[in-house]
């Protein structure tokens, strides 16, 4: 598929397959976002993939899912993530206003590479890094920038026209509609 097409497919996804997700394939995701742009060519962030089976469920319960429809967003008992990739940034670097402009790019890699193997992936808040520097062993002179939950989809989320309402929502069977402003609204040719 051609990345145009895989922008346009992406989805955030929140419910997945209980199928595990070959390490060479997070592996691949971390290397493309490992030459994504980067200010000064700094490359700052470094990154923890998670596919342990323990550690999971102890990341699933720091997340909060889909703010607008919760808690239908939460992905179900065995449509959890199957891995999480965590990306870290050390304190004091150089430039460091940019740091989500960096992480942004890396998770845009990170995301279309997975979904080039099929994998789905949703960008997520852990709302306890405390406790999750605490789980990974990631160093106090660290700062976590990024989380990003992956496994196989296991639902087929729809884009909508925007109609005056950023909020998703689902259906009587269960599929999540993502309203999405238009190409002409939001582009300008020249000047504004
Ligand atoms: C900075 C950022 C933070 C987000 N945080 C969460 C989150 O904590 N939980 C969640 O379920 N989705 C989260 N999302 C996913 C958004 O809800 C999602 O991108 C948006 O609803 C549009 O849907 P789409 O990704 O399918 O286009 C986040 C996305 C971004 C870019």
């Amino acid at each position: 598929m051609s990345t145009y097409d895989l922008a346009l497919k992406r989805r955030s996804i929140r419910r997945f397959k209980n199928i595990p997700i070959p390490y060479e394939i997070l592996e691949r995701c971390v290397n493309a976002a490992r030459l994504t742009p980067s200010g000064a060519n700094l490359q700052p962030l470094e990154y923890v993939i998670i596919d342990d089976e323990q550690l999971l469920p102890e990341i699933f319960s720091m997340i909060r899912w889909a703010g607008y429809i919760r808690p239908a967003g939460n992905p179900p008992a065995g449509h959890q993530p199957m891995a999480y990739i965590v990306g870290l940034i050390k304190k004091g670097t150089k430039y460091e206003a940019s740091s989500y402009f960096e992480a942004g790019l890396a998770a845009e890699n990170i995301i279309l590479v997975a979904l080039e193997e099929g994998v789905g992936s949703c960008r997520v808040s852990t709302h306890d890094n405390d406790r999750l520097r605490e789980l990974l062993n990631i160093p106090e002179d660290y700062n976590i920038m990024l989380t990003l939950a992956l496994g196989y989809p296991d639902e087929s989320p729809i884009v909508e026209e925007y109609k005056g309402s950023v909020k998703y929502w689902k259906d009587e069977d269960n599929v999540l509609h993502v309203p999405k402003r238009e190409l002409k609204e939001i582009l300008h040719r020249n000047k504004f």
